[in-house]
C-alpha cells in the first residue's frame, strides 16, 4: 500500500459544515466525526444518568468485542436510563474492536461530557448512547460524508461501478446476519492502464435494525453518491445505522 498523503473531506449537510484534512491510506486513528444532543436537556454531575452511562459504556466494551455487536441498556424504568450501542467494522479483531471502543467512548465523554445523547465514529467502530430506547429503529439525524479529494479519470464509468458495487453490497449486508458485506470489483473497460485497477467497498448496518431496514437504510446512502462522492476516488456516507465506504485501494483486514 503507498502512503501518498490524500485529502479527505468531511461535509455535514445539516450544519453546512465542511473540513478537509490530509491524511495517509492507512487508516486513521482519531475520530472522523461526532455529534452531541441536548434535546433531552443537560444531565448534572453525579446524577443517576451519569453513573448509568458510565456502566453503560464499561458494559458496552467488555460485550460488544467478541461479536463486534452490542446493545445495553442501565438503571431501574423511570430512573434516567442510559441506552447504548456499539459497532465495530465487520473486518476488525476483537482487540482493534476493544482498544476503538475504549477510545472512542472516553472521547465522546470529554467532547459531550453533560449531553443526554451522542454519537462517535471512527474507522473501527462507532458508539451511541442516548436517554431514551432507540433500539430498531433507523437514525436518520446523525450523518456525515468524506471523501477523497482526487478525481478519477473517467467518473461516468467509474460512478456507474461504484454504484454497482455498493448496490450488491447492500443487498449482501441486509442477508448476512451480521449486516455486514466487503468486496471488490475489476474496475477494466476503462483502457489498458485500467485492466488491473480494482474497486474495494463495504457495507454495513447496526443490528439493532431488520434486515429490510438495513437495505433501505443503505440504498438511502447510496442514493447520496452523486453528493458526496461524485468522481471521487474514495468515499464514505456515514450515519448512525447504516454506513458504507469504496476506496480505489484496499483497506479491509481480510
Ligand atoms: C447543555 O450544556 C452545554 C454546555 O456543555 C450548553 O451549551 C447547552 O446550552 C446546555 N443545554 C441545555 C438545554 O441546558
Ligand atoms: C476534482 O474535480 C473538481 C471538480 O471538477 C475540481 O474542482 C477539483 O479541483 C479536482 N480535484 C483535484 C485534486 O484535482
Amino acid at each position: 500500500m503507498s502512503s501518498t498523503t490524500i485529502l479527505l473531506c468531511v461535509s455535514v449537510t445539516a450544519f453546512l459544515v465542511q473540513t478537509c484534512y490530509g491524511g495517509a491510506t492507512a487508516e486513521a486513528t482519531g475520530p472522523l466525526f461526532h455529534f452531541c444532543s441536548d434535546s433531552g436537556g443537560n444531565f448534572t454531575a453525579h446524577s443517576p444518568f451519569e453513573s448509568n452511562l458510565k456502566t453503560l459504556i464499561n458494559s458496552l466494551i467488555y460485550k460488544t468485542p467478541p461479536t463486534g455487536f452490542a446493545v445495553s441498556t442501565i438503571g431501574q424504568p423511570q430512573n434516567q436510563q442510559a441506552y447504548g450501542l456499539a459497532l465495530c467494522r465487520g473486518d476488525a479483531s476483537p482487540q482493534d474492536c476493544k482498544t476503538c471502543l475504549s477510545e472512542a467512548t472516553k472521547e465522546l465523554r470529554s467532547r459531550c461530557q453533560y449531553n443526554t445523547g451522542a454519537i462517535i465514529w471512527y474507522d473501527y467502530c462507532e458508539f451511541k448512547y442516548l436517554d431514551t430506547d432507540f433500539f430498531g429503529q433507523v437514525d436518520n439525524t446523525n450523518k456525515f460524508y468524506m471523501w477523497n479529494l482526487n478525481n478519477v479519470t473517467d467518473s461516468t464509468a467509474f460512478n456507474h461501478k461504484t454504484k454497482e458495487l455498493l448496490s450488491k453490497l447492500a443487498l449482501e449486508a441486509s442477508t448476512n446476519p451480521k449486516l455486514y458485506a466487503s468486496g471488490e470489483m475489476k474496475l477494466g473497460g476503462g483502457g489498458e492502464s485500467n485492466n488491473n485497477k480494482m474497486l474495494y467497498g463495504l457495507t454495513q448496518c447496526t443490528r439493532d435494525v431488520s434486515s429490510v431496514d438495513c437495505k433501505k437504510c443503505l440504498d438511502e446512502a447510496i442514493s447520496e453518491l452523486p453528493n458526496c462522492c461524485d468522481g471521487k476516488q474514495g468515499g464514505r456516507v456515514v450515519g448512525g445505522s447504516c454506513n458504507f465506504r469504496y476506496e480505489i485501494y484496499p483497506f479491509l483486514n481480510n
